[in-house]
């Protein structure tokens, strides 16, 4: 009898080994939660009949501008948007949040190799003949509008520096060169 039970406990715990076992390694045998495997909401990327586009994801509203990006430069790249931005464009950065130590630092990478540390226009470029007609800042009629713009489009000989910098960056570096200017 003890024996008989033996086995049949061994023959149990066979049964229960081979059926728990995947069969497909794919599909699982049993769902226990159905709902974790076919979800009631719509799929991210999924389909929704009730819009009319049938799409489940909404777009963002037009002109919606995302979170952390930049707001869009509204100041043509043409003559007149350069002086519309000498005229309006102000920065908007107050008095406590200039900070010309930041201004000189950023200056000095990407500007002094033609304007100088100064602003004289003697850059080190300049000074091996590797770039002419560098303006001295104070011979310019400036703004900081206008400098603004030209650190978005450039102008002339001079490239756009606008994906080197950060909005805030370029008003900081446009706040250093009133400074240089105005000493
Ligand atoms: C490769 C050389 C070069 C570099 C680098 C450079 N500039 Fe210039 N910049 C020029 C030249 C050339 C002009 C003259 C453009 C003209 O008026 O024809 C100029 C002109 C200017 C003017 C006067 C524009 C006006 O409205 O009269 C400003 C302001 C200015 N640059 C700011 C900057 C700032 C700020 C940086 C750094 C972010 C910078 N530049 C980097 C070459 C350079």
């Amino acid at each position: 009898m003890k024996k008989v039970i033996k086995n049949s406990i061994v023959l149990l715990a066979l049964i229960a080994l081979i059926t728990s076992c995947d069969r497909s390694k794919r599909t699982p045998n049993l769902q226990y939660f159905p709902n974790m495997y076919e979800p009631v909401s719509y799929e991210t990327y999924g389909v929704n009949p009730i819009y009319e586009n049938g799409m489940a994801s909404r777009l963002p509203v037009a002109g919606t501008i995302a979170r952390g990006s930049e707001f869009p430069f509204e100041y043509e790249n043409t003559i007149e948007g350069y002086d519309l931005a000498k005229e309006a464009l102000k920065n908007p950065l107050d008095s406590t949040m200039v900070d010309l130590k930041k201004g000189k630092q950023l200056y000095e990478i990407y500007c002094t190799s033609c304007h100088g540390t100064k602003g004289e226009g003697q850059g080190e470029l300049v000074k091996r003949e590797k770039f002419l007609g560098i303006p001295k800042f104070k011979d310019r009629e400036i703004t900081e509008g206008s400098i603004y713009h030209v650190i978005m489009y450039g102008k002339n000989m001079m490239g756009s520096h606008a994906s080197q910098l950060t909005e805030e960056e370029r008003w900081q570096v446009v706040a250093y060169v009133q400074e240089l200017r105005n000493n």
